[in-house]
């Protein structure tokens, strides 16, 4: 048994606190890695504060009595120390992001190319090993889930296989860790989701850490516009200085900048990246697009919240489509190696995304800095 000390929520509204947790050897399709960096993205306060939650059906079949306690975090990057005895696309010394989505290769979904639609991923939301059923992470000897089936704010981190991309060895920690969700998510939104076409019109709204990956993806996908939305000043600054060419401040002012800069026709597509996705926004949103425009989103919902506003009349009429994307649409597999690709050619200042580094026990400090608008985002150093 190996001792780690993690990021741990013990229940609903708890703080993140730092826990000793009990590690047990890897079982066959598990890997054990040392972690570099971790990042702190929207989703795993979601599952803190209730957002994300889980019916009793689900629950029973996780076979978990509730998603607490939770180790944290799902966005990561480290070094793999040991690989257990069925693994065979790693080895130790390998560099590896990690994924919130496991893809097993074999299903429906993968097999077709969808990988970010695995299988193996109706079990993401806590339980235990995925691989072969068994509990391998205790808190005082009680069983103890982790974020997504991932849970990297741990300086050991005991995970299966499938849920590691091998990543160069020359790509930064740090850069690897905020591409395997947040700005792949965003990235993919943009450019796999939303199909971004040279000379568009795209507006962002909510210029956090995904906001960052839809910008610079729809950047690079030749938009000829592109509107940051934030009520925070400095988030949308900073978006004008990733690819952004336009700021507002609210879905309402970006109605009349956009009707202004497109002569009245409106934007080709509207990405929708807010810390929370609330059914009111989409009546907001379909105005922003034109005729035959796509509507993008991408923030998490409450699970439970099954309202939402919108014209329906103006869905239709206006032939506009309303597109959901899980990982952004693509592979992450695809998608981690295509940004690194990207970055080590230059073309995707992605170590411009982290504002800040933290210790694995300023994890609370590091959500509110996001919140209040002084990171875009912040990274666990181990
Ligand atoms: N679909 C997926 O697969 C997927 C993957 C990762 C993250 N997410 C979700 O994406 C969302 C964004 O995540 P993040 O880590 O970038 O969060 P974040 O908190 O870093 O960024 C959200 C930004 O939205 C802004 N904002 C809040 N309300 C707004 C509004 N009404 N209009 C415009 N901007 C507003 C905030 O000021 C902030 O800058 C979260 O809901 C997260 O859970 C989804
Ligand atoms: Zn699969
Ligand atoms: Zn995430």
């Amino acid at each position: 048994m190996v001792r780690s000390n993690a990021g741990v929520c013990l229940g609903l509204n708890e703080p993140w606190t730092v826990e000793e947790v009990e590690l047990d050897p890897p079982g066959p399709h598990d890997v054990v890695v040392r972690m570099g960096f971790a990042g702190l993205c929207h989703s795993d306060e979601h599952l803190r504060v209730g957002d994300t939650t889980a019916t009793p059906e689900y629950l029973e079949f996780l076979d978990v009595d509730s998603l607490f306690p939770v180790l944290g975090g799902h966005e990561g990057a480290g070094v793999v120390e040991e690989v257990g005895s069925l693994v065979t696309e790693l080895a130790p010394g390998d560099h590896v992001a990690t994924v919130f989505i496991p893809a097993c290769g074999h299903c429906k979904w993968c097999a077709s190319g969808r990988q970010h639609l695995c299988d193996l991923g109706s079990r993401a939301l806590a339980g235990p090993m995925i691989g072969d059923g068994v509990w391998r992470h205790r808190l005082g000897g009680r069983n103890l889930s982790r974020m997504f089936q991932v849970g990297t704010w741990t300086e050991t981190l005991l995970i299966d296989g499938r849920s590691l991309v091998k990543i160069p060895d020359d790509v930064p920690l740090d850069v690897a860790a905020v591409v395997s969700c947040g700005i792949a998510t965003g990235f993919g939104s943009a450019v796999n989701r939303g199909n971004v076409r040279p000379g568009e019109v795209v507006v962002v709204v909510g210029t956090g850490g995904v906001g960052h990956g839809a910008v610079m993806g729809a950047s690079l996908g030749g938009a000829r516009v592109i509107v940051a939305v934030d009520p925070l000043q400095q988030k949308r600054e900073h978006a004008l200085g990733l690819g952004a060419t336009h700021a507002a401040d609210s879905m309402a002012s970006a109605l009349a900048l956009v009707a202004e800069l497109t002569d009245g026709q409106m934007a080709d597509m509207a990405i929708l990246t807010p810390g929370q996705l609330k059914g009111e926004m989409l009546a907001e949103a379909l105005p922003l697009v034109s005729k035959g425009g796509r509507v993008v989103c991408t923030a998490v919902a409450p699970s439970a919240a099954l309202d939402a506003k919108i014209s329906l009349f103006d869905l239709n009429m206006s032939d506009k489509a309303l597109l959901g994307t899980l990982y952004g649409s693509t592979s992450p597999r695809v998608q981690i190696a295509n940004l690194l690709s990207l970055y080590r050619d230059g073309k995707l200042p992605l170590e411009k995304v982290i504002s800040k580094r933290y210790q694995l026990d300023e994890i609370n400090e590091g959500y509110k800095d996001m919140e209040e608008g002084r990171t875009v985002r912040g990274v666990i150093q181990f």
